[in-house]
C-alpha cells in the first residue's frame, strides 16, 4: 500500500486547480480500499472518482483516495437485454463506447459525460432526455464504517433530478464500487426528442439512427459548444438549472417571454441557468483567469491558473447578478471543498 504525503491533486480534478492532498492513495481493488479503511493514517477521507464534479477551494487535509477499481463483467439477460457490472474506476465515455461498439443501448446519449462510472449516480448524471436512473438497475456499495459490501437498488438510491441518496442521507457512509446497468442488445430506445440531437441528426441526413449515430451527435453536439478539459480546465455545468413554482414562472415568463423553459410535473417550471446567465450579459465575462464559457454560460472556466477560491468568487458574483435581474436563486450542481 503505497501512500503518498501532500500530493498535487491538480491531474486528479477536471478544473485543474492545484491544491495538495495531505495524504493519496490510488485503489485498484476492493480489499485495498478495505485495508486502507482500515489503516489510521489520517481521521478523515475523501473520495475522488473523475475528479469532474468538484471544486478545491483549499488543501485537503484528509487521506484522499482515489477509487480506480477497473473492470466490465457481461451477464446476458434474455435475448434483448444485457446486464453490465462495471467497476467504479472505469471512465465514463469509455464505457459508454464500449456499449456502442457491442451494439448496447441505453447510454448512448450520455456520450462524453466526464467523470467515472462509480461516481455517474452520486448525481445522477444526464443529458439529452437520460439519466442514468433510467438504466441503472442498482449498485454496490462499501458501508464506509463497517468495511461490508451492500447492494443498494435504483429504486433504494432514491434519485431525482442531479440528485440522490448520495448526496443526502447516505452522504459520507457509502463508497459506490460497482454498478450495474441493464440495456438493450436489439430493440433499442432511440431517444432524439432532444430538439438537438433531432437537429445535429437531420443536418447529417440521418433519420433512421443507430445509437452509435445518437452517440456520434451528442459527441458533435457537445464537443461544439463545451470545452475540453483536457485543454480548458471546467467541471461541465456549475449550477443546477433551477425549478421555480408556476406562481413564480407567471412572473418571470411575462417579463421575459422569449426564454426557455420546460414543465415539471403539475406546478413546477425548470429554467436553464445557462440562459439566465447569458442573459444577464455574463456569457464570456472573465476575472483574471475565472471566466464563463463563450459558448455556453452554464460552465465555469479555468484559463490557467485560477484557484478555487477565483472561480467560487466568479459564482458568487453570477448567483448575485441572476438573483438581481430575475429574482431567481442558482445553486451550484458541483461540489465545492
Ligand atoms: N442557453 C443559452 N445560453 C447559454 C446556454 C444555454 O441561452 O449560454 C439556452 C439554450 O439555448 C437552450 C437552453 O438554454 O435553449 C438549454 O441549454 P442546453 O440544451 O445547452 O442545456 P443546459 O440546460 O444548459 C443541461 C445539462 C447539461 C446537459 C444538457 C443537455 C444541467 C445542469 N445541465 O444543460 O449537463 O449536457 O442539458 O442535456 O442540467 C453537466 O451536467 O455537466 C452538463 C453539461
Amino acid at each position: 500500500m503505497i501512500i503518498e504525503e501532500h500530493k498535487s491533486l491538480k491531474d486528479y480534478n477536471t478544473f485543474g486547480i492545484d491544491v495538495n492532498a495531505r495524504y493519496f492513495i490510488s485503489v485498484t481493488s476492493i480489499s485495498q480500499l478495505r485495508e486502507v479503511l482500515n489503516s489510521d493514517v489520517h481521521k478523515t477521507h475523501l473520495l475522488l472518482g473523475g475528479g469532474s464534479n468538484i471544486l478545491f477551494t483549499k488543501d485537503v487535509d484528509a487521506l484522499v483516495i482515489h477509487m480506480d477499481i477497473k473492470g466490465i463483467k457481461e451477464e446476458v439477460l434474455d435475448d434483448n437485454h444485457v446486464l453490465l457490472h462495471i467497476n467504479a474506476g472505469e471512465n465514463w465515455h469509455n464505457l459508454v463506447r464500449y456499449c456502442v461498439d457491442k451494439n448496447y443501448g441505453g447510454i448512448e446519449n450520455l456520450s462524453l459525460i466526464p467523470g467515472n462510472a462509480g461516481t455517474a449516480p452520486i448525481q445522477n448524471i444526464g443529458a439529452y432526455g437520460v439519466e442514468i436512473k433510467d438504466v441503472l438497475v442498482g449498485c454496490t456499495v462499501m458501508d464506509i464504517a463497517t468495511g461490508e459490501l451492500k447492494e443498494l437498488t435504483a429504486k433504494e438510491c432514491e434519485f431525482g433530478y442531479r440528485d440522490s441518496i448520495f448526496k443526502n442521507k447516505a452522504k459520507g457512509k457509502y463508497i459506490i464500487v460497482s454498478i450495474e446497468l441493464k440495456l438493450t442488445r436489439k430493440e433499442h430506445h432511440i431517444r432524439t426528442d432532444y430538439g438537438a440531437i433531432q437537429n445535429e441528426l437531420e443536418s447529417a441526413n440521418c433519420f433512421t439512427p443507430t445509437i452509435r449515430d445518437v452517440s456520434d451527435a451528442v459527441i458533435r453536439i457537445r464537443q461544439s459548444k463545451l470545452p475540453n478539459p483536457k485543454e480548458l480546465g471546467n467541471g461541465g455545468s456549475f449550477f443546477k438549472n433551477p425549478v421555480i413554482s408556476a406562481k413564480e414562472f407567471d412572473v418571470f415568463h411575462n417579463a421575459h417571454p422569449n426564454a426557455p423553459y420546460y414543465k415539471v410535473g403539475e406546478k413546477e417550471y425548470k429554467i436553464p441557468a445557462g440562459w439566465l446567465i447569458d442573459n444577464a450579459g455574463l456569457k464570456g465575462y472573465r476575472k483574471g483567469d475565472a471566466g464563463v464559457h463563450k459558448k455556453q454560460a452554464l460552465v465555469l472556466v479555468n484559463y490557467n491558473a485560477a484557484s478555487g477560491k477565483d472561480i467560487i468568487q466568479l459564482a458568487y458574483y453570477i448567483q448575485e447578478k441572476v438573483a438581481d435581474k430575475y429574482g431567481i436563486t442558482i445553486v451550484p450542481e458541483i461540489n465545492i471543498l
